[in-house]
């Protein structure tokens, strides 16, 4: 008996092993077979529209310490600068190729009056900067100081007129300063004033987010003021003004119809939207302290932005279907609380490899319906909100949207290829996003790049990709992704998160395979 009962016990043994061994079996089948299915098609024959540089712009407004301290320390700071702006923020822009700056604002943009930010510096008279601190703003980077800055970092700029308290001679009269290179008395005095080119601007924004702090209107006044504005800005010699109007704040889908219907596509160059990303539980939450959930709060109001734009592009399809008029996202980026112990007017945030990972999916997103959007800038270069740059005194620190703008610079001006993405979703408790996020593009030498973002924080991302209509000879890529969802760059520790070279690619014929470590930003190169 005794016997038998130890024989009974080993078979047991044997069998619950075997059944362990083949369960175990089945999950490493299962695994593999799940994190192969992200399947990619990447047609890169079929590729039409142009992705514009201008897709890659950046806004700075007068706000907290982005223009004063940010680029501007003057003649007679020890800071390194030529004419008084940094070298160290000139040379890590022109690093990632920025297109066009924006600028005075933002809310500023519709307090300010140009005539006080031109002529020697010591006469200029002095503001309160009421929206961003009550802060007192002394005109001494104004016009000339802001083109000296666009000419260093050889980028188009962006200028935003004030509609909200500002007059229509005013606007006129600025336009006349920068543009007209004949005798008149706007042209003389950008003479006198030391400039004696015009300087050609070509973006104009007519007055910033009107249906708040840029006027409290109604749709209907503001395209009403919309016209009576631009009318007087004139196109002199061969420039002509590429006109913006303020568009609608997120889905304010009204706001679009009413400009679309009462300017009309022969109105405007442009239409503007802003849209800023936050976690929205209460307060707007913390730039670094936050916990999964918010992690995937962020990510899923990112992703939302995608089918709000495309709601608006509805619109502006019905009244322009030839998409003469561009849609502008001239304020974009994420928006959390302040950095605790700053001056809540001055909006400075951190940035972790959460943002890296908003900014990727923007751009992605922006690339994708570059038939419409052809100009697009985050919210904000330095020291406030998403900044690429953050400063303190002397030293300057490179973010992680930073390092997302350089790896996504192979897409300016590439021509946007057709994708096919089918992805597994990022699993958060019950609720789901899908967890790759990619554009495709073709340069001017013919080379492929394709931009993917793994939104899952703890998972890698095993990718099949088929390239269509292409023979890659070779591929590499660089990635950037962190220990942790929050982590970030300091001044202490400046290169927590920065990119590296990706190895984890093979190329087989047309299929490329790919492992996508968690919560990472992918550009791979196919040759
Ligand atoms: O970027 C900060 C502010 O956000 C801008 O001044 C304004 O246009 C928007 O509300």
């Amino acid at each position: 008996m005794a016997f038998n009962h130890i024989k009974f016990h080993k078979k047991m043994c044997v069998s619950a092993a075997i059944i362990v061994l083949f369960v175990a079996a089945i999950s490493v089948i299962s695994v593999f077979a799940a994190e192969t299915t992200n399947k990619l098609i990447i047609n890169a024959d079929q590729g039409a529209e142009k992705i514009s540089r201008n897709i890659y712009g950046h806004f700075s407004e007068h706000l907290g310490h982005c223009i004063y301290g940010g680029y501007w320390v003057g003649e007679d700071s020890p800071i390194p600068n030529t004419r008084g702006i940094r070298n160290d923020v000139v040379n890590a822009l022109r690093n990632i190729n920025i297109p066009n700056l924006r600028w005075p604002g933002g809310c500023f943009a519709d307090e300010y009056h140009w005539r006080d930010g031109i002529g020697p510096r010591a006469n200029r008279p002095k503001m309160i900067n009421t929206h961003w601190g009550g802060v007192t703003e002394d005109n001494s980077f104004g016009t000339h100081e802001f083109l000296d800055l666009c000419a260093q970092l050889g980028t188009e700029p962006v200028i935003c007129g004030n509609v909200g308290s500002g007059s229509v001679e005013e606007m006129s009269k600025w336009v006349e300063y920068l543009n007209f290179d004949g005798v008149s008395p706007m042209a003389n005095e950008r003479r006198e004033n030391g400039h004696d080119k015009a300087w050609g601007v070509k973006y104009w924004g007519v007055g910033n987010e009107n249906w708040g702090c840029g006027g409290n209107m109604t749709a209907e006044f503001y395209a009403d003021q919309f016209k009576r504005y631009a009318t007087y800005c004139r196109n002199y010699g061969d420039n002509r003004l590429m006109k913006i109007a303020g568009g609608a704040s997120e889905d304010d889908y009204n706001w679009t119809e009413v400009l679309m219907q009462k300017i009309g596509p022969r109105g405007m160059w442009g239409i503007s939207l802003h849209h800023y990303t936050t976690t929205w539980r209460g307060p707007k939450g913390s730039a670094t302290a936050f916990d999964e959930e918010d992690y995937f709060i962020t990510l899923d109001r990112c992703l939302k932005i995608p089918k709000v734009i495309d709601r608006h592009i509805t619109i502006m399809d019905k009244y322009d279907p030839e998409k003469r008029v561009a849609l502008v996202v001239d304020e974009w980026g994420t928006w959390f609380e302040v950095e605790p112990g700053t001056n809540p007017g001055f909006l400075y945030q951190q940035n972790t490899i959460r943002d890296a990972l908003v900014a990727g999916i923007h751009l992605n997103e922006f690339n994708k319906r570059c038939d419409r959007i052809r100009m697009a800038n985050i919210a904000q270069t330095i020291n406030v909100l998403q900044s690429l740059i953050l400063i303190q005194d002397e030293k300057m620190l490179l973010t992680p949207t930073y390092h997302v703008f350089e790896m996504y610079k192979v897409h300016q001006d590439a021509t946007l290829l057709p994708t096919d993405l089918q992805c597994m979703d990022y699993t958060f408790e019950n609720k789901t996003l899908p967890s790759l996020n990619v554009s495709a593009s073709k340069d001017a030498s013919g080379k492929i790049h394709v931009s993917v973002c793994n939104l899952d924080p703890k998972k890698s991302a095993a990718l099949e990709c088929d390239v269509r209509g292409f023979k890659p000879k070779k591929v590499s890529g660089r990635v950037l992704t962190a220990p942790a969802i929050n982590s970030h760059n300091t001044f202490d520790k400046p290169e927590v998160v920065k990119p590296a070279d990706f190895k984890d690619v093979k190329l087989n014929g047309s299929m490329l395979t790919a492992t996508l470590p968690a919560k990472s930003v992918v550009v791979l190169e196919l040759e």
